[in-house]
């Protein structure tokens, strides 16, 4: 697996007479396993053709906001934006950076930036005099108070004849600073996280269904700061409305258990997970049949026959790795201890997280949870009420003690 495996980049190049090594940045990129995506600007055609980006990213390349006057078509930039989970900027030009400052929008590449939901890396490339100038170095620091991170040019040779910095830094150097940024935001960059979530619906008939109040709250919650900490997550939800918008979430929506179980395998058939958090509040059975349209009510059966429904979590942790980090939640009404000491058994878990619908202001329908987590007989851990965030909060914190201390040398660039 490469050190930017699954990552979605989206790689600006600029008008710098060091384009022409953005086509060695693309493979350093794509080597390392990132997905890239490539916007040039107007001023970068000049110098490297969209031909040789395209062929060695495998993807279309863009640089007009609009695309085809005739037809109407127009590149969209804020979908660009939010497909990157970072976007890198090699060569970047003084007139780019100061686009930047000022927001911009005067080409593709600015208005991806304007947009972007993701952070942002630049590696500038200018002549020395260019690059010490008073409005650049003061550009470069506005930059860096927002956060963007500045890849330093080398010094030495330039084209201009001239020496000094301003240089951009060669491609493997970029590939290498950006692993090392990653890491730095992300400590769980590297690894993978299965989560399922929400309710499922089990049909009657086309409008009917027998589902449960579960609203899919903590299971996103859990995503979201799993994602923020650099996991990519597989995030496989019943019926929710609860937003999941994070570059590192790849959503699969589903109604019934299952399609939540073909969902899970698609995803565990791409890449295994190194935790698995099983959220979802699966129906245990669904109807036998499905009456197909909508039954009149005069049409509706006195009783509907139930078979049971597969066991998701106990599927997938049969075939993850040893490594991978297994977590179940077990809703409880009362004390539920020893259902999640059978659950944590039955299901193969490593923990189960507890809750009961009997404590004020946890299980479902609240903004807040109160858990235990179950790792056995001898270990429970008993926490507050709190808000799901802040129980998601605790439970990536142990997701990430577990991960680094099974799997090591899977955090990125190691
Ligand atoms: C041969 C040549 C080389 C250039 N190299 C650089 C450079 O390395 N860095 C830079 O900031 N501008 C450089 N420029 C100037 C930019 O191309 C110019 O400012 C342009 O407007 C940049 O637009 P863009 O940032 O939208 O690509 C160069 C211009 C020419 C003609």
């Amino acid at each position: 697996m490469g050190s930017l495996s699954g990552r979605r980049i989206v790689l600006g190049v600029t008008g710098s007479i060091a384009a022409y090594k953005s086509a060695l940045v693309v493979r350093e990129l794509v080597k390392a396993g990132a997905q890239v995506r490539v916007v040039m600007t107007p001023g970068a055609k000049e110098f490297i053709t969209p031909l040789t980006l395209g062929t060695l990213s495998g993807q279309a390349v863009h640089s007009a906001l609009t695309e085809d006057r005739d037809s109407g078509t127009w590149t969209d930039h804020v979908e660009l934006g939010l497909w990157g989970d970072v976007v890198l900027v090699a060569p970047a030009t003084a007139h780019t950076l100061s686009g930047m400052v000022e927001g911009r929008g005067d080409s593709l590449l600015l208005t991806v930036l304007l947009s972007a939901k993701c952070p942002v890396v630049v590696a500038p490339a200018m002549d020395r005099d260019m690059f010490t100038h008073a409005a650049t170095t003061d550009n470069l620091e506005t930059l860096r108070q927002r956060g963007v991170h500045i890849i330093e040019p080398d010094t030495g040779e330039l084209a201009s004849g001239l020496s000094g910095k301003g240089r951009m830094a060669e491609p493997d150097r970029i590939r290498q600073e950006l692993t090392e940024w990653f890491r730095s935001q992300a400590p769980l960059m590297g690894y993978r996280a299965l989560i399922t979530s929400g309710p499922t619906r089990e049909p009657i008939d086309a409008v009917r269904f027998i589902g449960n109040r579960s609203s899919g709250r903590q299971g996103a919650a859990i995503a979201l700061e799993l994602a923020r900490r650099g996991m990519l997550v597989d995030y496989i939800s019943g019926p929710s409305s609860i937003p999941t918008d994070h570059p590192g979430i790849r959503r699969v929506d589903v109604e019934t258990a299952l399609d939540m179980k073909a969902a899970a395998e698609a995803a565990m058939a791409h890449a295994l997970p190194d935790a698995v958090i099983g959220t979802a509040a699966v129906a245990d059975v669904r109807p036998a049949t499905t009456i197909s349209g909508k039954a009149a009510k005069t049409d509706l059966p006195d009783a509907i026959s139930m078979v049971p429904n597969p066991d998701i979590l106990a599927g997938i942790n049969a075939v993850v790795s040893p490594e991978c980090f297994k977590v179940g939640f077990a809703l409880a009404h009362g004390n539920g201890q020893e259902a999640a000491l059978r659950k944590l058994e039955a299901k193969n878990c490593d923990m189960i997280v507890l809750n009961s619908i009997t404590d004020k202001g946890a299980g479902f329908e609240h903004t807040t949870n109160r858990v235990d987590f179950v790792y056995g007989p001898d270990r429970i851990d008993s926490f507050e009420l709190k808000t799901k965030e802040a129980v998601a909060e605790d439970l990536a914190n142990e997701v990430q003690r577990q991960l680094l201390l099974r799997a090591p040398l899977k955090q990125s660039g190691r």
